[in-house]
């Protein structure tokens, strides 16, 4: 089967390609398309986007299409950054200044346990009109007082991982990417592939 990725980002290519190659799914990128106009991410939750860009291309393209949406879900903001994480501030480092700035008044030893987080990975499959596959994965944290460790991208140095004992940012690669809201999206998403009938055949 050959699928269509509503993303430019080429570490996530990989990192799906890695896990829907072993069933037997082409991940098709958007660059072998000429100029599709893009998908607007207005949703008011990570399922509605990732639904909006997956029914978007497949709309345009009539190509089986997979889209996602993550971000960080931070309790004691009402859920903010949510969807707007990436749009939260101008780049990395400043969404995280934002984000510790936000939750000053939470900084004491006894305030830290009201600094739960959660990063939220919503992944929707467009097979053909009307046949979605939708799944959400989630990992459960705490936002840290100040950022620790070089690895990651995004939050991960605020993002810290109780049964690791360490941020997104201080664990391995592999360590995070076995444990991340990807990559629980991404173990129902295969799960959901096994199930397909006749997912063996050409298609
Ligand atoms: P998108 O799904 O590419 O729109 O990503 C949304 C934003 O959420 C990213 O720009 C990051 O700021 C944040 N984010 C999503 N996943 C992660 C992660 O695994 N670590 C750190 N930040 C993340």
């Amino acid at each position: 089967m050959r699928l269509l990725l509503a993303t430019q980002n080429k570490g996530k290519l990989r990192e799906l390609e890695a896990v829907l190659g072993d069933l037997g799914v082409k991940l098709v990128s958007l660059s072998e398309f000429n100029d599709l106009p893009t998908a607007t991410e207005d949703g008011a939750t990570f399922e509605e986007n990732a639904r909006k860009k997956a029914l978007h291309y497949w709309h345009l393209t009539k190509v089986p299409t997979i889209a996602d949406d993550s971000g960080l879900v931070v309790d004691a903001l009402g859920g903010r950054p949510g969807v707007l994480s990436a749009r939260y501030a101008r780049d990395d480092r400043a969404r995280i200044d934002r984000l510790l700035t936000e939750l000053k008044h939470l900084d004491s030893a006894e305030a830290k346990r009201l600094r739960t987080a959660r990063f939220v990975c919503a992944i929707c499959v467009v097979l053909s009109e009307g046949a979605l596959i939708e799944v959400v994965g989630e990992v459960c944290g705490y936002i840290t007082t100040e950022p620790r460790g070089e690895g990651g991208f995004g939050y991960d140095p605020v993002f810290y991982y109780p049964p690791a004992e360490k941020t997104f940012a201080e664990m391995e690669a592999s360590q995070k990417n076995s444990v991340s809201h990807r990559a629980e999206a991404l173990t129902k998403l295969n799960r959901r592939f096994l199930e397909l009938p006749g997912r063996d055949a050409d298609s």
